[in-house]
């Protein structure tokens, strides 16, 4: 099926889509975007990943001039004329005179079952992104990266700031110490999915948003990362090394399945 999207406030097929070669996010990366994602055809979380992509506009100095029930509305159409159950969909803003404000459906990146139930392999990077509120169209580090061996078989690559551990390059990262849950609160994009963990597992666990140093990784009993596409994904090498036990914890497997609920409870 020919894929629909919009553009400037028309829906088009994505196809005929075309912009300006003057467009500031082409020629200078100035323009933000978010994705979100659908189960079961309804939008997930779709008013965090709003406000997300507002604040990321207001910090770059970029004009929004759609409202949120605009927006709202046009996914939700995008959705019904995409047919798109479970997929992914990316809010971009771009800068300049000739800039663009487009909504895409996209396909989703696949994780295995394997990758949840093993656990993936990280390493690190050192490196703070210059806006880090900001979802920005620069994503050229991680793409630059992964062309290098070192990187390739990487599920994600963290970035770390000399003796702090930060984000990964497209996700958000929590550790375990005992039951205490940890995650990076500075320095870091707050992700829509790294917010509802928190609030999720609140009800189980104690919860710190805080920095989080490099030594506390090795002892930390469990590593996850959390993101649109990665969900609630499992990391049980660090560098080589393994973390805890070397495979999927206990702790993190229940915070895995009460993502899972909540999804299931607000998308049937
Ligand atoms: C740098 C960065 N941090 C965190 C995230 C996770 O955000 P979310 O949970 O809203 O997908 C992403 C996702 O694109 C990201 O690029």
């Amino acid at each position: 099926m020919k894929k629909t999207c919009y553009l400037n406030q028309h829906f088009i097929p994505c196809s005929e889509a075309n912009i300006s070669l003057f467009d500031q996010g082409l020629l200078r990366g100035y323009g933000v975007f978010d994705f979100l994602r659908t189960y079961n055809g309804h939008p997930f979380l779709l008013g965090d990943h709003l406000s997300h992509f507002r604040e990321s506009t207001r910090i770059i100095g970029l004009d929004l001039t759609f409202s949120d029930d605009h927006i709202r509305r046009v996914v939700h159409q995008l959705i019904k004329k995409n047919d798109w159950r479970d997929g992914g969909i990316r809010l971009v803003l771009t800068g300049g005179p000739e800039g663009n404000f487009f909504i895409l459906p996209e396909e989703l990146p696949v994780f295995s079952e394997s990758d949840y139930q093993k656990g993936v392999t990280v390493k690190t990077y050192n490196y703070q992104r210059p806006f880090p509120k900001v979802k920005s169209l620069n994503y050229f580090l991680p793409w630059t990266l992964r062309q290098k061996d070192i990187f390739k078989e990487m599920a994600e690559i963290i970035y770390t700031n000399k003796d702090k551990v930060l984000e990964g390059a497209q996700s958000n990262l929590f550790i375990f110490k005992e039951d205490t849950l940890i995650t990076p609160k500075e320095n870091v994009f707050p992700g829509a999915t790294r917010n509802l963990i928190l609030k999720l597992a609140g009800d189980y666990f104690k919860t710190e948003e805080r920095k989080v140093f490099k030594k506390e990784i090795t002892e930390a009993a469990e590593i996850f990362l959390t993101s649109t596409t990665k969900e609630v994904l499992p990391v049980t090498n660090w560098n080589n090394e393994k973390v805890g036990l070397g495979k999927i914890g206990e702790r993190t497997r229940q915070i895995r399945t009460l993502f899972k609920e909540y999804v299931t409870k607000k998308t049937t």
